[in-house]
């Protein structure tokens, strides 16, 4: 296309100035995932995250709004303390400002109902960010990663290890789930336990405290709550000193995600275990820095990692087909029933990292510095 034609086809978006920022930048693509991207349009987008006490939050949020901020987008962002009241006005103000498009984190994910009442009734868009907001029709599209996929990937890390498979154990199991609110937890115990539960109740997997959930629907008998380090740490304190009494030993703790797998690895050390001999098998999720390093150090066994830049990518491009008027691409209309209606998702894969890949997965990819995790 000649630049006469391509400056007229611009034109008629309506885009003229941002389009144009986009062509001197060398970018003549159009529409695409890519940051330097511009959104035609008026686009004003409201992010709420939950807190800015996990490190993943903070790279989600701040990813996003940056890439939005280049693509001409007014943005506001936000984080909540994991306090739902907080959420709940943040997103107040959001409407009021004028946000046409709300990407919401919920912290609880069934509180949300009345406030996005309100946010329909200006004709906002929203995008559901990672957790399922449930209980309401006003939600309009679900980005997440493959919630259950998560939990199979930590389960099948699992029975591979101890080769349960193969018939091995029995092995002392500590099992854990995420916070009761938050609708992923249920869909990562379910992916794990699916995979350990025939194991549970063959033997091979004993769990000494007892809080081994009969069934998946169980799961927040064991949940952890706001995901909160020190209360998976305390949790774990207490089943090491009731219930591991003589030489017992732990020998592997299912954490659905990082943060309280810090908690657990906490406790243990307190009660004496080291790397080596005798160390637990633990999981983990998200590829938290801290978590990262204590891969490397052999204190924790794996993380699911989930590179949220591909979720914040998705996101940017829902924001720019919502803008453009186009249809929202999404993979995935059977899953995320929220109790009102299906929401359409578009689900991405996440995939299991141990020591070994931390180099060619998480450094060469840029998801982390070689200097934060010590390499
Ligand atoms: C997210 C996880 C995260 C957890 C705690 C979940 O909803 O999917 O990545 O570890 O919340 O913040």
């Amino acid at each position: 296309m000649s630049m006469t034609k391509k400056l007229l086809a611009i034109a008629a978006t309506g885009a003229v100035l941002m389009s144009l920022a986009a062509c001197a930048s060398g970018d003549s693509s159009g529409a695409g995932a890519e940051s330097t991207d511009a959104i035609a349009g008026d686009c004003n987008v409201g992010i709420s995250m939950p807190t800015r006490s996990l490190e993943r939050w903070i790279n989600d949020g701040e990813q996003l709004q940056k890439q939005l901020k280049d693509a001409g987008c007014t943005v506001d962002l936000q984080y909540a303390d994991n306090k739902t009241d907080q959420q709940i006005s943040q997103i107040q103000n959001q409407v009021a400002g004028g946000a046409k498009i709300l990407v919401v984190a919920a912290i609880d994910g069934e509180v949300l109902a009345p406030v996005l009442a309100e946010a329909k009734k200006q004709d906002a868009t929203v995008i559901a960010y990672d957790r399922l907001i449930k209980g309401t029709e006003d939600v309009d599209y679900y980005a997440t990663f493959d919630n259950y996929k998560v939990g199979q990937l930590q389960g099948q890390y699992i029975e591979e290890q101890l080769g349960l498979a193969d018939g091995k154990g029995p092995f002392n199991l500590e099992p854990f789930a995420g916070s009761p609110d938050d609708n992923n937890a249920k869909f990562f115990f379910s992916g794990a336990w699916d995979v350990l539960l025939p194991y549970v109740e063959s033997g091979q997997l004993v769990v000494p405290s007892g809080k081994a959930p009969a069934s998946d629907d169980d799961w927040a008998s064991i949940g952890i709550q706001g995901w909160a380090s020190d209360k998976a740490q305390a949790e774990m304190d207490n089943r090491l000193s009731s219930f591991y009494t003589g030489d017992q030993k732990v020998n592997v703790v299912l954490s659905p995600n990082d943060s309280l797998a810090i908690g657990i690895i906490a406790s243990l050390k307190s009660a004496g275990y080291t790397p080596g001999a005798d160390y637990p098998l633990i999981t983990g999720q998200d590829a938290d820095k801290a978590n990262v390093k204590a891969i490397l150090d052999g204190e924790q066994s794996m993380t699911v990692w989930k590179d949220t830049r591909t979720l914040g990518d998705r996101v940017f491009t829902m924001v720019q087909e919502i803008n453009a008027g186009e249809e929202v691409e999404v993979n995935d209309t059977k899953t995320y029933d929220n109790g009102k209606k299906v929401v359409p998702s578009y689900l991405l894969d996440p995939e299991v990292v141990v020591k070994d890949d931390v180099q060619t997965k998480l450094v060469d990819s840029g998801f982390v510095k070689a200097s934060d995790v010590g390499l």
